[in-house]
């Protein structure tokens, strides 16, 4: 049956259909990765961040250790090139492309107007890649390690200084950023060994082992107040900080309190006895401490670099700009909860805003007494 078909001219016919259809195919999949596909999956890259338009530096040379001349370029090619190289940006001017990381030659801070980078790549007419004045840049996926390494402090003169916060406030992200720019582990006053597994290092010390260039504590007696050198007093948005301490009291693992909580009469009472401690806490750093800085929680998102910039020098270190804008880079650290659960509605009443905000009223005057300037202008916002 089958032998009668062998050497049949129809066999060859199909076999030649098979051939130009697989041809075909390939083809157009070679196409679609050429421009198309790549094109497409470039941009929903997560690792590959758009950072802006921005003029480029006074001088290139100096600020960027590789720069290639691409008479056909495309901003997937630029991109491969500093990821190649192990840089973690890639700076499109025109048919140059510059690859570094944000210095203080070219530190990222100035925005330009977007439509001053809009023109077409050599390479590729849907893409752009700026000009010779106007740069386009990206973040590639390759981290920023400039700041990574740290360590413990070693022969200087033993120095308690306390990272307090009442809970709630983003003492672990303020750690965070305090290590990456400073160089320096911070210890705590607590052992919290999830921490000390996400790379706190100084979690496991003694408090008192004068190795870490901070220590985290919520502690707000006297006592225990004067029992540090010096302070750096971080001050969080109390309607935040309630919602937030309320979410990892009674969230365990998921971090989001079960809806009958916040309904039911724990959110009232937890409110009513949170904001009375988060003044307390935050009045009693105010007056008991020696040599004092304040950082608001908000300020210091809004404005890394200043605010960061700031500690280091309460901290009595020599400022690295490539550090602290290698912190900025690395903004987020890899320990926050989920933000997939929202509340959806807000759970303050009139009765809790009038309270919240009397102990607002109460710090804001305090804090202006010591010479401080008083709560950034958000906190006295009436919404969530
Ligand atoms: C730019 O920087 C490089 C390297 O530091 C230096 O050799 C060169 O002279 C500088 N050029 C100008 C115009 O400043
Ligand atoms: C950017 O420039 C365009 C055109 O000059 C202008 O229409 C637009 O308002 C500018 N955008 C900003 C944010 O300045
Ligand atoms: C981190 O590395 C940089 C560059 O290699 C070095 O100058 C700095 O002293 C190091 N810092 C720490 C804390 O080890």
């Amino acid at each position: 049956m089958f032998s009668s078909f062998k050497g049949h001219p129809f066999v060859f016919l199909l076999w030649f259909l098979v051939f130009v259809t697989l041809l075909t195919v390939g083809f157009f999949i070679k196409l679609l990765s050429n421009w198309g596909w790549k094109y497409v999956l470039f941009y929903d890259d997560k690792n590959t961040n758009f950072k802006g338009c921005f003029k480029t530096p006074d001088n290139a040379t100096k600020a960027f250790p590789l720069i290639a001349f691409m008479p056909a370029m495309t901003v997937g090619k630029c991109v491969d090139f500093c990821t190649e190289k192990k840089l973690s940006l890639a700076v499109l001017a025109g048919q140059r492309c510059l690859c570094g990381f944000s210095t203080k030659h070219f530190p990222l801070h100035v925005r330009e107007n977007i439509t001053r980078c809009l023109y077409h790549c050599p390479g590729q007419p849907h893409e752009n890649c700026g000009t010779d004045i106007y740069n386009v840049v990206y973040q590639t996926e390759v981290q920023d390690n400039r700041c990574m390494n740290r360590s413990f402090l070693l022969d200087q003169p033993k120095q308690l200084i306390a990272l307090a916060s009442f809970p709630g406030s983003g003492n672990t992200w303020a750690r965070h950023l305090i290590e990456l720019g400073t160089g320096f582990y911070t210890g705590s006053y607590y052992f919290d060994r999830s921490l000390f597994d996400k790379g706190f290092k100084g979690e496991k010390d003694d408090w008192r082992s004068g190795r870490n260039i901070c220590i985290k504590t919520h502690e707000s007696s006297k006592k225990e107040i004067e029992a540090f050198d010096s302070s750096i007093l971080l001050i969080r948005n109390p309607y935040r900080t309630l919602m937030a301490e309320f979410n990892r009291k009674y969230g365990g693992h998921v971090g989001f309190a079960p809806m009958l909580l916040w309904k039911g009469k724990t959110w009232p009472k937890f409110v009513e006895v949170y904001s009375e401690m988060w003044a307390s806490h935050t009045l009693a750093w105010l007056s008991y401490s020696g040599p004092l800085h304040v950082v608001h929680y908000e300020e210091l998102r809004r404005d890394i670099f200043i605010h960061l910039r700031g500690l280091v020098l309460f901290l009595g270190l020599r400022l690295s700009v490539d550090r602290l804008l290698c912190a900025e880079n690395q903004r987020e650290g890899r320990f926050r909860r989920s933000g997939l659960h929202r509340l959806g509605y807000d759970p303050f009443t009139e009765d809790m805003r009038t309270s919240i905000d009397y102990h607002i009223k109460k710090v804001d005057i305090a804090l202006r007494a010591k010479t401080f300037s008083g709560v950034p202008d958000e906190y006295h916002l009436r919404q969530i």
